[in-house]
């Protein structure tokens, strides 16, 4: 295989606004600093597992237009192969509008998905030889969901490790696990996926449980401040987070993780290391405010491990 990781996903502008909370409905507040940058959850991963020193490649959809030249220009200064991406000429980029608390670093996010809204299945397939060379593919829910299908079922038949990351969060039929080895939700994906509120570690492996029972391999919840639960056949590991001084922004701490993860069992590491590297980039991306740009490069990473 010529590829460690092939990310399914999309490409959107990150509108980033800092402020100390969200105004109510009616109000206007000042903010506390603005950043445009690249952003959507597919193209944060593909760049992050990248820079973590995979060789990696996104397919997707993005428009003709401004927006669309920063996914360009950012996949190119990272390496990124973009042989399966698409240019819509009809449909705009979208866009991301995030809100940072500056109290907490927490984000609220309305995401616009734009021309990677139509990905389509057949787009998977066009895409086949992209995800046949891959070692490891992973998808999210921000493209439509029969498209993140597709995706799987190509990967799971070229002999991929298949990684869904169901984010955001949607309502799904069980026929979507049995095509995964590793269903990676945060807390209230999880919950959303299973109906178990998940706040505790044990809670954690509960709903990881119930995503293995649905028919996934293996559940991998993400857990914040509180690190991540592997739970599958060869049991369940909790792996810590990293120590983290100061949380800036956790925008993308998920994307950072997943892609970590993904480069890590590319690489052959154990399941449990894997967590553990992706842990690493999580840790990392936090203490840098953005999306894509914060993600730490492999020295980076190392340097975080070695402690
Ligand atoms: O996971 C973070 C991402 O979710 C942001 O970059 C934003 O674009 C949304 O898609
Ligand atoms: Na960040």
């Amino acid at each position: 295989k010529t590829l460690d990781v092939a990310v399914l996903g999309i490409f959107v502008a990150d509108l980033a606004f800092r402020a100390p909370r969200l105004p109510v409905m009616g109000e206007t507040i000042l903010g506390r600093g603005f950043a445009m940058g690249p952003g959507g959850k597919g193209s944060n991963q593909v760049i992050a597992a990248a820079r973590a020193g995979g060789r990696a490649a996104i397919v997707t959809r993005v428009g003709a237009d401004a927006f669309g030249d920063i996914a360009r220009r950012a996949w190119a200064a990272d390496g990124v192969d973009t042989g399966a991406v698409i240019t819509d000429a009809e449909a705009p980029t979208g866009a991301a509008f995030i809100f940072v608390s500056t109290e907490t670093g927490n984000n609220a996010i309305i995401v616009e998905s734009g021309a990677a809204a139509k990905l389509s299945p057949a787009d998977v397939a066009a895409a086949e030889a992209t995800i046949a060379a891959a070692k490891v593919f992973v998808t999210q829910f921000e493209q439509p969901l029969e498209t993140a299908m597709a995706g799987l079922a190509t990967a799971r038949r070229h002999g991929a490790v298949t990684v869904l990351n169901p984010a955001p969060a949607l309502p799904v039929d069980d026929a979507i696990y049995a095509l995964c080895d590793y269903v990676t939700p945060n807390e209230t994906e999880a919950a959303t996926l299973t109906g178990i509120a998940v706040e505790t570690v044990a809670d954690a492996e509960r709903a990881a449980t119930e995503i293995v029972r649905r028919g996934a391999r293996n559940a991998l919840i993400t857990l914040g401040e509180k690190g991540a639960l592997l739970h599958g056949a060869d049991g369940t590991v909790h792996v810590p987070a990293l120590k983290v001084e100061k949380v800036v922004d956790t925008t993308g701490a998920g994307d950072a993780f997943n892609a970590g993860f993904c480069v890590a069992i590319a690489e052959g590491r154990t399941p449990a290391e894997a967590v553990r590297f992706g842990c690493a980039l999580a840790g990392l991306s936090v203490q840098k405010p953005g999306t894509a740009p914060s993600m730490p490069t492999r020295a980076e990473i190392e340097r975080a491990l070695a402690g």
